[in-house]
């Protein structure tokens, strides 16, 4: 969906990290009756399940976003692009650390694979920096000297000037994002926390869902709150009336 009215529904997406096709299918079941709309199919999920659970998904009416944040050459990143549209995707992600010739091929290839399916356009994003990395971290390991914040910005328009639609990036990006590339740039956020969930993991920059849809947020990605809660139906409800409230 390119405008950015997007139903909150389709804002939330519930990230399957769970083990197997029946795992994922058992979560899916659980959550539809509560509004479930987008779901992720993220590495470990796809390299187990395949590409015929993203097909069972798309038979079930949801969004599906591959979460496989392909980082190649230009040729073998529009090949994959081509194999996974043709195979139901419908929103993808690349690095941008591949580069704006790699994020043109791709984009070109996803419209391209899209017309000869006969089917909207799929969203194509890029993945700017991991929210589990820190300032500290790039450069002590990477030797990214520049300020996370100013590194994110940087890699979100070369982006869009490579025509894809959005990033995935923090949510305490996402203002200053929504400032230089404007609204219906989409900002695709994980690190999510509510504040009722108080465990801590690998995630470093977090934020609440109210804020980060606040903050500009297009679309929030929500794992371990829902998928790991006694009652996920119930964070899930919790976190949908959230975003609909913040909307
Ligand atoms: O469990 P949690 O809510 O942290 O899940 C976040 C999801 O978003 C995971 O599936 C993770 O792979 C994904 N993701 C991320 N950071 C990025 C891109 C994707 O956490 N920059």
């Amino acid at each position: 969906m390119k405008s950015h009215i997007i139903p909150p529904a389709q804002r939330l997406i519930v990230a399957l990290d769970v083990r197997g096709r029946n795992e994922a299918l058992g979560l899916v079941e659980r959550l539809r009756p509560y509004g479930l709309a987008h779901v992720k199919v993220g590495m470990s999920l796809f390299y187990e399940a395949g590409m015929g659970l993203v097909e069972e998904l798309r038979e079930q009416g949801l969004s599906v976003f591959v979460d496989l944040k392909l980082h190649d050459i230009p040729e073998t990143v529009a090949r994959t692009v081509d194999v996974l549209v043709k195979g139901g995707a419908n929103f993808l992600n690349v690095h941008t650390l591949g580069g704006l010739e790699m994020m043109k091929r791709a984009a070109e290839q996803a419209k391209y694979s899209s017309d000869a399916m006969g089917i909207e356009p799929i969203t194509l994003i890029g993945v700017t920096m991991l929210t589990s990395h820190r300032s500290e971290t790039l450069k002590a390991e990477l030797h990214i000297s520049t300020p996370l914040s100013e590194q994110v910005l940087h890699l979100a328009q070369l982006a869009k000037n490579a025509g894809l639609d959005g990033v995935v990036c923090s949510a305490q990006e996402a203002h200053p994002l929504k400032e230089a590339l404007g609204s219906e740039f989409l900002k695709v956020t994980p690190g999510i926390r509510p504040s009722s969930y108080t465990e801590h993991d690998d995630q470093h920059r977090i934020v609440t869902p109210a804020l980060a849809i606040q903050q500009g947020a297009t679309h929030l990605v929500v794992g371990r709150p829902i998928y790991g809660a006694k009652h996920p139906e119930e964070a899930f409800s919790q976190i949908l009336a959230e975003i609909t409230q913040a909307d």
